[in-house]
């Protein structure tokens, strides 16, 4: 990390810097109820609003973390970032380029708005989310979540499983999503079936992650796609660029612009409640709470990266 001496483990039994801080970070915005659980999905109404875990993991494999950071919960749109890498190493930029945008839509993440040549704004956004299942669906089929779910497994450094009561739930109630994915149908975004690509995509949303796992997930891109845990290079430092560059400028949606303003970090968020992000070459970051704010971004999460961007000043600019 930048000007780091202070961040290491000084030995002697003291906690380091920044672990202490992460502590504090915890011990401060626990007790911060502001915000709501999701429920537009029924199955995330019943997450336990007080979990809150941090978990910070550096490209040289250092893994800090304090309260629930080995909670599982689903990843949602966080998914969105790897699954765009994953679409860009499987298809191939210009594929990928010729399905979806990379503009930021300053629209809610489940706009229906598309580009006036008749795209998905960016891979982050729902509509882009869809698209990008669909590439994955184009050359693997019914064989494509599985294709998903081991490449966010070499994110994470371990198999990761599906909450299969949270799949149900946005499947039985997913229709915005299902009215996005015929619109891309009809405008051949999406070539092949849609309910078969929507599946694809509920799952993906399903898969269990902690807040631990994201910080890995995010410490792999930091560290130009080689998992800083397990040595495995899971995509090129390529993909990684392009991944990083939608992050940073549509991550967090209609958020983006005042995210990277005061933290200054690519960064993914979910409606689980799980945000990433990731400070190139030096480290990646997991945090975990359920309370949403009106961008359905984590209360406490975004108050931690706020605070530890600010801390050690990590704002990449
Ligand atoms: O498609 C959806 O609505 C959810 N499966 C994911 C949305 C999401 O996580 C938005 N993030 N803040």
């Amino acid at each position: 990390m930048r000007g780091n001496a202070d961040v290491r483990t000084t030995g002697y039994g003291t906690e380091p810097p920044l672990q202490r801080f992460l502590a504090s970070c915890h011990q401060e915005f626990k007790s911060d109820n502001s915000g709501e659980l999701a429920d537009y999905i029924p199955e995330l109404k019943r997450a336990n609003p007080a979990h809150f875990g941090i978990s910070l993991v550096t490209i040289d494999g250092h893994v800090y973390e304090v309260g629930d950071s080995a909670a599982p919960f689903t990843i949602q749109s966080v998914s969105k970032a790897f699954v765009f890498a994953l679409a860009l190493d499987l298809v191939g930029e210009a594929r990928v380029a010729s399905a979806i945008g990379v503009e930021p839509s300053g629209e809610a993440f489940n706009s229906i708005r598309l580009t006036n040549d008749n795209k998905p704004f960016n891979p982050m956004v729902n509509a882009g989310a869809i698209a990008c299942s669909g590439l994955i669906h184009e050359v693997d089929g019914r064989a494509a979540f599985e294709r998903i779910r081991d490449k966010l497994g070499q994110f994470a450094g371990r198999e990761l499983d599906v909450d299969d009561a949270v799949h149900a739930s946005e499947t039985a109630t997913g229709n915005r999503n299902r009215a996005i994915a015929w619109l891309l149908r009809n405008y051949l975004v999406l070539q092949d079936g849609v309910d078969a690509v929507l599946d694809i995509y509920f799952r993906q949303c399903a898969i269990l992650v902690t807040a631990r796992d994201l910080a890995v997930m995010a410490a792999t891109l930091a560290n130009r796609g080689v998992n800083p845990v397990t040595g495995v290079q899971v995509v090129t430092p390529h993909v990684v660029a392009r991944t990083l560059s939608v992050m940073t400028s549509s991550g967090m949606y209609d958020y983006a612009g005042e995210w990277i303003y005061r933290v200054g970090m690519p960064a993914k968020s979910g409606v689980g409640g799980g945000i990433v992000a990731a400070l190139p070459s030096q480290l990646g970051l997991g945090t975990f709470s359920p309370l949403l704010d009106g961008h359905f971004n984590s209360v406490r999460g975004l108050k931690v990266c706020e605070a530890l961007s600010a801390r050690f000043d990590l704002h990449m600019l």
